[in-house]
């Protein structure tokens, strides 16, 4: 009885009826069959063919590359918008619904780390997004990983553009970010390539990131659909020792010390390296 929710209720009684007096007289087997029953939150309604019932379908890698690079230049939507267009937009290109009908323009918000903050990579948003469009959390939370410490240990840009499609011709340089923030990725970047971050060449640099992102998304993707994905990556040693065993894990009982949510590579930030100083001191 202490399972069975309110939610579970309105789900049996179709939504209409429900609270705590008819609760009170609900029994087992009742619960049993309410537990079957769809429903959403507080028994409203269910989502158009219930929780991830999205499919993927089969694309051409080689077009969805071409298409996510493309796609960061379209109208300025930038990464977020073009790795899920990439992959999302094709299966609608070649199979119609539901593909065609997500609303890919709000993709835009993933744009330099989310709305210009900084904050997670938006190739990686976008690629996280597709993702979970697909796989409930049991299968996605490895996935996600996979493709961000992928991100965290890759040498980045990869994806070299068609001549002629671009704004920047020819090679760009790459750089490893340890971090699968913008603001960490891109900073490491422009310091390795003495690009300024509002460079058109920097912009490029994430154009062939996004690409990138999306071909690493959608080897997820098909490796899910030949049979199982199966993770390779591990965490970073630091962010091992620290969480798992560590003194900042799941396992820890004191808060001095602090149970912290995170597969981060720690490092970027505590190893108080030339740019993590307090650059503050002396300037305001
Ligand atoms: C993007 C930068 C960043 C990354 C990556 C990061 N941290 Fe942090 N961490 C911070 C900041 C900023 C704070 C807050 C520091 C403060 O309070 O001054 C913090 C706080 C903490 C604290 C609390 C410190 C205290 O004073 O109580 C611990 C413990 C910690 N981080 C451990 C980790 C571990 C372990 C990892 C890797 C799994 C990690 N951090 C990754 C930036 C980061």
């Amino acid at each position: 009885m202490a399972n069975f929710t309110r939610r579970e209720m309105f789900g049996l009684m179709g939504g209409i009826a429900g609270g705590c007096a008819v609760t009170a007289l609900a029994g087992p087997a009742l619960a049993a069959d309410a537990a079957k029953a769809p429903a959403g939150p507080e028994g409203r309604f269910v989502q158009t063919g219930g929780d991830f019932s999205w499919k993927p379908k089969p694309i051409d890698a080689g077009t969805c590359v071409d298409v996510a690079h493309a796609g960061f230049w379209h109208k300025g939507y930038g990464c977020g918008y073009g790795v899920l267009y990439s992959i999302v937009g094709l299966m609608g290109e070649k199979y119609g619904a539901p593909y065609k009908d997500f609303p890919f323009s709000m993709m835009e918000f993933g744009k330099s780390g989310i709305s210009e903050w900084g904050g997670t990579c938006g190739a990686l948003l976008g690629g996280a997004a597709t993702l979970a469009l697909f796989y409930p959390r049991a299968k996605r939370d490895a996935m996600i990983f996979e493709l961000f410490r992928w991100y965290e240990t890759t040498a980045l840009p990869i994806y070299a553009p068609k001549p002629g499609t671009t704004k920047v011709e020819g090679p760009l340089p790459s750089s490893v970010s340890d971090s699968i923030l913008c603001h960490v990725s891109v900073g490491k970047w422009c310091a390795a390539s003495k690009f300024d971050a509002r460079s058109t060449e920097r912009s490029e640099r994430c154009a062939r990131i996004t690409a990138d992102v999306a071909k690493k998304t959608l080897e997820i993707i098909q490796a899910e659909m030949a049979g199982a994905f199966k993770p390779v990556l591990q965490k970073s040693e630091v962010a091992e020792k620290c969480t798992a065993k560590g003194c900042h894990g799941e396992n820890l009982k004191e808060w001095k010390h602090s149970g912290l949510k995170g597969k981060m590579d720690c490092t970027p930030c505590h190893t108080g390296s030339n740019a993590v100083q307090d650059k503050r001191q002396d300037h305001f």
